[in-house]
């Protein structure tokens, strides 16, 4: 019973979050409602997701009430579904799919299912660009919670332009959830929008909503999700998404803000420095005198547990705090005072030697996960930098989806 046992391990540590889901182990949120009596299937009086009349679809008309004109589904197999099902949706409709800056690998696996044809531009470059007939595929908020500058006014010129806009949200189901917060592409009438519930409000991993503000694009939708998505419902999930929502509508900010301002400057007073981002719910972390992959297997070591690291630093998500919350904060604070830091920096560990990829193509695209963005996609060539990059982030134990394929291939040929 090994995954059992490690998850056993990891409660009875206790291990404090500070990545996602939003329930943060259960101590943020409402899901102590749920009961595990409620994995129930769509026996009578529970309705059919991918057809629902009933209480699924008075969830749906519950979810729509967020940005009223938009359509909602709720969905249990995360984002990913609605970013496959929104590239089906429109891979008829329009020429060709615009990916805007860095986006998730579902996307990329979206376009390499249909075989559409895509280019990649910045969201700079798609101010300057023709539009018409295309799809734009914009990731809002990124993962370390950074927005878009412009865009209302990307929003506004696809509109006008003649292009379709859909919006990967996965890292946004709570903008507009209080004053200070990211608001919602929504608010600018992207064509779709795909939000995870389960990263930053308090919902089970898995669920997510997909919000379309026209019938016939919703209809399609309807189809692609009923293609991709199980037909056997987890209830759990369905009724965290409805329990999260609850909890949205309901949020109050004052408590978030306080703790928020609390767990900063109780890192600067231990000498850390805090990165602030436009998601008011995202913080990166650095400390003084050591690089972001020690300090995060340092924390790991107390049993805190971060979203991911960069070369930026530690990614932390921070609870979405409430009256009542049970977030082990002062466990947090004793066990942040009491870090040791002694140990190798593994940057101080040789990397090795991959020189043998430069120039070859890729048999397999690379993903360092997280954040699930890919590096080099299959096709293309390895480049002196793209090598460097995974060296330096293997050293670092960064995971690197696709790469032990590519090492293989070229490998074996090399040593013959
Ligand atoms: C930007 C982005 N989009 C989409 C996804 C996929 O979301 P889900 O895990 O809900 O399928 C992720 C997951 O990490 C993501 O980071």
């Amino acid at each position: 019973m090994r995954l059992i046992n490690k998850l056993n391990e990891l409660r009875s540590a206790p291990a404090i979050s500070m990545h996602v889901p939003g329930h943060k182990n259960m101590t943020v949120g409402n899901l102590d409602r749920l009961n595990w009596m409620d994995d129930m299937t769509e026996i009578t009086g529970l309705d059919d997701l991918h057809s629902p009349e009933g209480v699924l679809l008075e969830l749906n008309e519950f979810l729509s009430g967020k940005y009223p004109g938009y359509m909602a589904q709720a969905v249990v197999n995360g984002t990913t579904t609605g970013i496959l099902s929104a590239i089906y949706a429109l891979k008829d409709k329009v020429d060709q799919f615009v990916v805007i800056d860095d986006a998730h690998k579902s996307v990329y696996h979206g376009l390499d299912l249909t075989g559409a044809s895509f280019q990649k531009k910045s969201s700079e470059e798609i101010l300057t660009m023709e539009l018409k007939n295309k799809a734009l595929i914009l990731t809002y908020p990124t993962y370390s919670g950074d927005g878009i500058k412009d865009l209302a006014h990307i929003i506004e010129k696809s509109r006008a332009g003649g292009a379709a806009v859909i919006v990967d949200e996965a890292h946004g189901a709570h903008n507009d959830i209080a004053p200070g917060f990211l608001p919602s592409a929504m608010n600018y009438g992207a064509d779709i929008v795909v939000q995870s519930y389960h990263k930053m409000l308090p919902a089970l991993t898995g669920a997510s909503a997909v919000f379309t503000n026209d019938r016939q694009l919703h209809r399609t939708m309807m189809k692609y999700i009923d293609y991709f998505e199980t037909s056997s419902p987890s209830y759990l999930i369905l009724a965290s998404i409805e329990l999260a929502h609850q909890f949205y509508n309901d949020f109050v900010h004052t408590e978030f803000y306080d703790r928020r301002l609390e767990i900063m400057d109780y890192l600067q007073s231990l000498d850390f420095t805090v990165i602030e981002s436009d998601d008011p719910a995202k913080i990166i972390i650095n400390r003084e005198g050591m690089s972001p992959y020690q300090l995060i297997d340092i924390l790991d070591e107390a049993h805190i547990y971060s979203e991911m690291v960069t070369d930026e630093g530690v990614l932390w998500c921070l609870p979405l705090f409430h009256v009542g919350h049970g977030y082990p904060l002062s466990s947090l604070f004793e066990r942040l005072d009491k870090l040791s830091y002694d140990g190798t920096d593994p940057a101080l560990v040789r990397g090795e030697d991959l020189s043998f990829l430069i120039g070859k193509e890729a048999v397999r695209t690379v993903v360092p996960y997280p954040p699930g963005v890919p590096i080099i996609h299959a096709g293309e060539h390895f480049t002196h930098d793209i090598v460097k990059t995974i060296i330096h982030k293997r050293y670092y134990h960064v995971k690197m989806e696709g790469i032990e394929d590519n090492i293989e291939c070229y490998k074996v040929e090399d040593d013959t």
